[in-house]
């Protein structure tokens, strides 16, 4: 996979030298055009080129010329020692129009009427070129395929441009392999596994293949009433320990969807399905949203925050008078963030004056952190996620990322699909235990015999 912080070449490649808009540049052995020409500034379009995914080479609007020779695709042209490259001109902006005009002929132009108006890249591009109308038509009537049976995505194949950014964002990002393109020129359409659909295809409900659609032939569904999101606020999934970064769209005060954030570093633009659309519970009407302060025939009676605040200081200051800081004790939880963790531990500790503060991952983390405390001086892991995709080998104990934490689980898939062995210990035919090079199915209770014959 290739990630943003990359420049799409190795560190430790040969630097090679060439000319961009007479800028000289010097990257690494193997840097795209396109990369090239982004670190210094410029940009030129894209349509079915995206940075989480190998350059695809389908559309052809990120023309750029090249002294000397013809036209080439920047996003996966690798930069020639040398070269001397432009990436504005009347030849490409002739080009990319017609190019456009192209895609757009197989395209709906009912842009106020769809889901992704003022977002839309095709819409964007044909602003930037200057077209207005196409000159070509489909000489069919529009792809009519349609597929609403999954609930969180809505396929609309007349929308469909054809850049596979949806089955390569399925393959490459979340290693699912559930979509392919099937059929050529204009009936060419997006299928999800055997063609039997979203819902009986095993798809995860990543989202991904939304996120990458650069249209809106895929789309979730619902998000049209809602119009444009008029906030947007970047906060940590808390399903679960990998710390996915999301960016929650609101409108009029309410949650309206979820997306993974681009610059996230433990996700990279990718989630599960629980972090990109579990967020209905915001608004439940079932959920609390002010404080109960029982009665003394039993009954709750609804309270303002100062005066359940202020309720609550009392009662903590009278039992800390009475028994002492010792009497109190405070657990705090994992499914809240660093920051709200530490708050909890500073309460505790400064305004109770206990050091009895805990967090309920003692349960399940208090033999690991002894023994990673013990064999590498801290009780955490020592990698990074990004460690996974640098390694040759992984071993995976006792353990199933994929169900518990999935994100992980698709980095780990994604350092697989780029070469990366895997050996998975587990008496469970976990879905990674379907992906390892070695599976050890031990019998329950033999992990430290196994690894301990493996010294
Ligand atoms: Fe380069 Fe599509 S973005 S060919």
């Amino acid at each position: 996979m290739i990630t943003p912080e990359s420049t799409g070449g190795p560190a430790s490649a040969p630097q090679i030298a060439c000319t961009i808009d007479g800028h000289q540049v010097r990257v690494p052995e193997g840097t795209t055009v396109l990369k090239a020409l982004r670190l210094i500034g410029k940009d030129v379009p894209t349509l079915c080129y995206s940075d989480r995914m190998v350059p695809f080479g389908a559309c052809r609007t990120c023309l750029v010329e090249v002294e000397g020779r013809k036209p080439v695709a920047s996003c996966h042209t690798p930069v020639g020692e040398g070269a001397k490259y432009r990436t504005h001109s009347a030849l490409l902006t002739r080009l990319r129009k017609n190019i456009t005009e192209l895609v757009v002929s197989d395209h709906p132009l009912e842009c106020l009427d769809c889901s992704a108006n003022g977002r839309c890249e095709l819409q964007t591009l044909a602003q930037d070129v200057g077209l207005r109308t196409p000159r070509y038509e489909n000489p069919r009537t529009h792809n009519p395929h349609k597929d609403d049976s999954h609930p969180f995505v809505k396929l609309e194949m007349d929308k469909c441009i054809g850049c596979a950014r949806c089955v390569r964002a399925c393959d490459e990002v979340q290693g699912s392999f559930i979509l392919a393109m099937e059929g050529r020129g204009y009936d060419t359409r997006v299928i999800a596994g055997n063609d039997t659909g979203f819902e009986e295809a095993n798809c995860a409900s990543c989202g991904q293949c939304v996120i990458e659609c650069p249209v809106a032939a895929l789309s979730e569904p619902g998000l049209r009433e809602h119009g444009k999101p008029d906030g947007t606020v970047t906060t940590t999934c808390s399903y679960c320990g990998v710390g996915c970064s999301l960016n929650v769209n609101t409108k009029d005060g309410r949650v309206v969807n979820i997306e993974p954030n681009p610059q996230g570093s433990a996700n990279i633009g990718h989630t599960c399905v629980k972090g990109r659309f579990a967020h209905q519970f915001a608004h439940s009407k079932d959920r609390l949203t002010s404080p109960l302060i029982r009665q003394p025939d039993g009954s709750f009676h609804e309270a303002s925050w100062d005066e359940a605040l202020d309720l609550i200081a009392t009662k903590f200051s009278e039992i800390k008078k009475k028994y002492g800081p010792e009497s109190f004790a405070a657990i705090s939880s994992s499914r809240c963030t660093n920051e709200e963790n530490y708050l909890m531990q500073k309460f505790a500790r400064v305004v109770m004056g206990t050091n009895s503060i805990d967090n309920c991952s003692r349960v399940c983390h208090s033999p690991s952190a002894y023994a990673l405390n013990n064999a590498l001086g801290t009780g955490a892991g020592t990698n990074s996620f990004q460690d996974v995709h640098l390694s040759d080998v992984l071993m995976i104990v006792g353990a199933n990322p994929t169900e518990a934490h999935p994100v992980f689980g698709s980095r780990i898939r994604q350092a697989m699909l780029a070469g990366c062995k895997l050996i998975v210990l587990d008496p469970r035919n976990t879905e990674l235990a379907t992906w390892a090079d070695i599976h050890l199915p031990l019998k329950p209770g033999s992990n430290v015999a196994v690894i301990n014959a493996m010294q």
